[in-house]
């Protein structure tokens, strides 16, 4: 059951009978400051003017239009017209009692199922994933998570950069320089193909007659040339391995669709924006322009969709994948977890889409859901000390070998193997909580020190509270909780209650919001109202014991749902 949801009908409903002229929604939110109560309403202020009554007065009206028995113990007008209103502790009580019984927390079904395509991590081939691509593997895992967890079905789609001009000049490259691999017999290395593609791209650069063989070499593949595309396989398939170690290292599952499986259908996809009138012809190449976006000289964008040479290019491959998300695969809501340096790419292509037909902005929703850099300590791109961008395999490691340093510290007894098995779990879940912890598109400082604390609004120190309630339910000592009904009347056990069926709203703010740092926020208050909970209130051996260990229990079921929504396992011992 959700509370804002709630508070809000009945308020809508007061507005209509207060105020029958009027089309407004109303507007309740949890409250930021226990002094102001509970929730609030916030509609007087926006009311006041299309009535032309002060604000005050609407309040009033609204307190007297209001239906808020067994709901609300008190509504208060303050300031100029906010309404606080705090809960009553019965129905608090009721409402724990349906949660703890409900395996799903409270969090409802949808009315209506969606299906959704979650496109995520998108690494190029013949390229190492860094970690540019750690924050789209990393937020667009929990939004599938998030979303499969609200009752929808999730398609999770890694749109794998393994077509276009780069592949040419590679296997040009390698038919030169290693031409014994073209038989497929033997096969090269991640770190190889690395080093040869930089190479390939330098002759590239340099090299006319290199650049001219490297783009007949497209043709040939793209013709389904034996030879190429046999070389092609190999180098996918190279590539393809060391993003699935990364892949299982975070415990991440996503289904490959890159950009070659398009290629069909990208001529269609041109002849079709020319039947509809939307191609124009500029220096050589076929565009469609985009009056909505404006480039340096003001002038309409243009999304070129054939280059001069008659090649297809990226924009292409989006077109025809966003047309088959919605033409073949049904999907009602499009996600794209893609850096926001390609904001004006997708808005262009986006634009395009609608106009050609593709996509219709009210049957379907399409979102880029765009993030910031990650930063290092010199507050410029993550790097090597080497200068290269960081290998996102190194930097995991690094995250765990610095972990089991800080476990022994902590505790020198843990038995070596335990610890590097916990110091695995607590290196992958910082990187992952860190990440999520900043809104996506902020850009954040990537510091060790500070995502492996045991303390603040860390994965570590939501862990930690996780296995302190599972300590404390040791100490109880008792096979199973007795279930009886709720019947909380401490302050701060009305506090965490109230947290805690904050839940479901927080969930469904993560999937309207497409961001999972309202639940790494949640979690850290949640942990934060437990621990002060557990300070006033005696758990074990105290006449409350039993509803105490419930809300205990409850705390930690749902400390360990948010978490695996972030894709955090939880640990027993820390
Ligand atoms: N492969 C691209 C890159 O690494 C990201 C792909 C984004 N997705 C898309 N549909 N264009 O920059």
């Amino acid at each position: 059951m959700n509370l804002l949801p709630l508070l809000t009908e009945r308020f809508n409903a007061a507005i209509r009978s207060a105020f029958p002229n009027v089309e407004q929604l109303a507007e309740v939110t949890e409250s930021t400051n226990a002094a102001f109560g509970d929730y609030q309403c916030n509609s007087a202020m926006k009311l006041a003017k299309p009535l032309g009554m002060p604000p005050h007065k609407v309040a009033q009206q609204l307190l007297a239009h209001v239906d808020l028995l067994g709901v609300v113990k008190e509504a208060e007008i303050k300031g100029p017209g906010f309404i606080n209103l705090t809960l009553e502790k019965e129905f608090l009580n009721s409402q724990l009692n349906k949660a703890y019984e409900d395996p799903r927390l409270g969090i409802p079904l949808p009315d209506q199922k969606k299906r959704i395509v979650v496109e995520f991590s998108s690494p190029n081939i013949a390229k190492e994933m860094h970690v540019g691509h750690l924050r789209s593997t990393i937020i667009g895992d929990s939004l599938a998570k998030i979303f499969s967890e609200l009752g929808h079905e999730v398609i999770r789609l890694n749109h794998v950069g393994d077509w276009g001009t780069q592949f040419g000049m590679l296997i040009h490259y390698i038919k030169q320089e290693h031409p014994h691999l073209l038989d497929g017999k033997e096969r090269a290395t991640l770190p190889e193909l690395m080093r040869w593609y930089r190479a390939a791209k330098g002759c590239f650069d340099a090299d006319a007659s290199f650049k001219k063989s490297s783009q007949e070499e497209v043709v040939l593949l793209q013709g389904g040339d034996d030879k190429s595309l046999k070389t092609w396989e190999m180098i996918c398939e190279i590539s393809r391995q060391g993003y699935q170690e990364i892949y299982d290292l975070l415990n991440i599952e996503l289904v490959e669709r890159g950009e070659s499986f398009y290629n069909d259908e990208l001529p269609i996809i041109v002849a079709d924006l020319k039947a509809k009138g939307l191609l124009e012809h500029s220096e050589g190449a076929n565009c469609v322009f985009v009056d909505k976006y404006k480039n340096r000289e003001g002038n309409p964008q243009p999304l070129i969709v054939q280059k001069s040479d008659g090649g297809y290019t990226y924009a292409t491959t989006d077109l025809a994948a966003l047309r088959h998300r919605i033409r073949d695969e049904k999907a009602n809501q499009i996600i794209y977890v893609v850096d926001q340096g390609q904001s004006l790419h997708f808005n262009l292509v986006f634009d395009v889409a609608k106009r050609a037909g593709y996509y219709d902005p009210y049957k379907t929703s399409v979102n880029h859901v765009p993030f910031g850099l990650v930063l290092g300590a010199d507050g410029k791109k993550f790097r090597t000390r080497s200068g290269d961008t960081e290998r996102l395999i190194d930097l995991l490691t690094e995250s765990t070998n610095r972990a089991n340093e800080i476990l022994a510290e902590k505790n020198p007894d843990m038995d070596p193997s335990q610890r590097a098995n916990l110091a695995n779990t607590l290196g992958l879940s910082a990187v992952k909580y860190a990440d999520l912890s900043v809104h996506r598109s902020s850009d954040y400082q990537f510091s060790y020190d500070k995502m492996l604390k045991f303390e603040g609004n860390t994965a570590a120190f939501i862990l930690y509270s996780y296995v302190r309630i599972q300590g404390i339910k040791r100490q109880a000592d008792i096979q199973s909780i007795p279930n009886v009904p709720f019947t909380l009347s401490h302050l701060q056990e009305l506090n965490l209650a109230k947290k805690l069926l904050q839940f479901p709203d927080t969930l469904a703010a993560a999937a309207q919001d497409l961001a999972p740092n309202r639940i790494t926020d949640y979690l850290f208050t949640l942990a934060e109202t437990f621990n002060a909970f557990f300070r006033d209130c005696r758990v074990v051996n105290d006449p409350h014991q039993d509803i105490r260990l419930k809300l205990c229990d409850m705390t930690a079921r749902t400390l360990e749902k948010g978490l695996s929504l972030l894709g955090i396992k939880t640990v027993s011992k820390m």
